[in-house]
């Protein structure tokens, strides 16, 4: 079948691009009072909107809506319970929880937003500019039209710019599914298409996903995009796509204090090398990027940007990059069941992929200054990825990759960069070709902040709600 003709001008640009070359973002989470002083603030802030057919230089606007925010705007039951059941109940329902293991101390109640006990959010409005000045200029603006539509912003989310690394040091955002009917082409194996990540196209199975289709006579102005299934309704969810936000605090100075103390010599004092293999070990990539399955005994610059890679031909054991490491774990490739290393076993990864497009937040910190206790600050990641399918793709990856302590043949271990499986810690077994290791007592190095399903709706379809009653 030929590649799908994507509308990428009615598509926002987030789907096309995390704007790499826009280092200093911000992210406005807003509540909405006044229905009517929404739909006008909307119409004020769609020119400014990105759109996925052109490439910022300057700057970068993007929107989404948890489902309070569509209700606020005007949309009625019937077509938001047409939305997926996991956008419309939030990311805090008890079911929800479990299933992201957002328990105990990482429980919504404690989070600094999107929880019980903090205000309702009802739309985040992303900023991106080259630099702080030309970001501070943007947010002005963008500020002054929300304060004349009587909007307020609720919590201001900044971000740090880490040079392409996160809080731990790794460089970040180096794997990312190939989309059909995108410029980049890749290999059958890793190509995706495009329904996984936007609603209105085909996904994985050959099926429309779940999506919100209106009578052709409510859409007044004509303008949505009618269903490419043929059914002859208004398609609102075409060209748009679900956006999962999470505020994910990093430990680092915990992270690196405990790699230390587990690769010791015998004397007690620290061993630099043995301490970075355990990191690089525990994520799956060097510091650089470079996979381990490709460079496994140090880190190789030339290998940095190095994607093409799976698991069974070379690495089936995992004696090179971990079974339980973070990436292997997030990303399985082609080492799922039923027949590993088969044409099988890509496709059915093929339907648990996600589009990462989060940023940093919080100054830097060297491994050095993390050894010496140095790290009060708050710093961390803002995740942020795009699906079409949140329970099939997000949270499939958090619950049963993860967070799930017998992933692929283990038995105790959980991510051991994200998610160790109990608040005690768990463990994490380094497959070897003489005995395997297992280092016992990981702690959590990551917690929850604050997190919301959100819909990033195309171009057409914020018209429709600009207008909608
Ligand atoms: C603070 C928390 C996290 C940190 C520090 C982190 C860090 C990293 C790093 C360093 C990489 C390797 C470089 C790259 O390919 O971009 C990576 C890859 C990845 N991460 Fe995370 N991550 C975090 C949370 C998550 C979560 C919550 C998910 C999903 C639920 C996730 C999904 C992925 C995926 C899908 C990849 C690509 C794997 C591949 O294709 O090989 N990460 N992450």
């Amino acid at each position: 079948m030929p590649p799908p003709t994507l509308d990428l001008h009615d598509i926002q640009g987030l789907f096309a691009r995390g704007y790499g070359s826009l280092k200093a973002a911000a992210f406005l989470l807003l509540g909405v009072e006044d229905s009517d002083a929404a739909r006008n603030w909307l119409r004020a802030v769609t020119p400014a909107i990105t759109r996925a057919d052109t490439r910022p230089a300057e700057r970068a606007v993007n929107l989404a809506f948890t489902s309070s925010g569509l209700e606020r705007l005007g949309l009625g039951p019937e077509t938001l319970a047409m939305f997926s059941n996991e956008f419309v109940t939030g990311m805090t329902t008890s079911h929800r929880t479990r299933i992201l293991g957002d328990l105990d101390d990482k429980a919504p109640s404690r989070w600094k937003w999107g929880g019980p006990s903090s205000p309702r959010i009802d739309a985040a409005l992303l900023l991106y500019a080259p630099d702080g000045a030309g970001l501070r200029a943007l947010e002005g603006e963008q500020t002054r039209i929300l304060e004349l539509s009587g909007l307020s912003v609720l919590q201001r989310l900044g971000t740090s710019d880490l040079d392409g690394f996160e809080p731990f040091g790794f460089r970040d955002g180096v794997s990312q599914p190939f989309v059909e009917g995108l410029s980049k082409a890749g290999p059958r194996e890793t190509t995706v298409r495009a329904g996984e990540f936007l609603l209105g196209y085909l996904n994985e199975y050959g099926l429309y996903t779940d999506r919100p289709l209106l009578d052709p006579s409510a859409d007044l102005d004509d303008g949505l995009p009618r269903d490419a299934a043929g059914s002859g309704r208004a398609d609102l969810g075409r060209n748009g796509s679900y956006l999962v936000f999470r505020q994910l605090r990093q430990d680092v100075g915990g992270f690196w204090r405990f790699v230390d103390a587990a690769t010791q010599r015998t004397d007690g004092s620290s061993d630099p090398n043995a301490r970075m293999r355990l990191a690089a070990k525990m994520v799956g990539r060097w510091p650089s990027g470079a996979p381990l399955t490709l460079a496994p005994d140090a880190d190789d610059h030339r290998l940095a940007d190095a994607n093409d890679f799976a698991y069974h031909d070379h690495d089936r054991r995992g004696t090179r990059c971990p079974i339980g490491s973070h990436i292997r774990r997030s990303n399985p490739r082609d080492s799922l069941d039923p027949r590993p290393g088969s044409e099988r076993s890509f496709e059915i990864n093929r339907r648990h992929r996600i589009l990462r497009r989060g940023r940093e937040y919080g100054p830097p910190l060297s491994i050095d200054q993390a050894l010496a206790g140095d790290d009060s600050d708050d710093r961390g990641l803002h995740f942020i990825c795009l699906n079409a399918n949140i329970a099939r793709q997000f949270e499939f990856i958090q619950h049963t990759w993860l967070n799930n302590p017998k992933f692929d043949g283990l038995y105790d271990d959980a991510d051991p960069l994200v998610s160790p499986s109990t608040p005690h810690g768990g463990t994490f077994t380094i497959p070897t070709d003489g005995v395997r290791k297992r280092v016992a007592d990981v702690p959590r190095f990551v917690s929850v902040k604050g997190g919301a399903y959100f819909f990033l709706p195309g171009l057409a379809a914020l018209g429709y709600l600009a207008g909608s009653r």
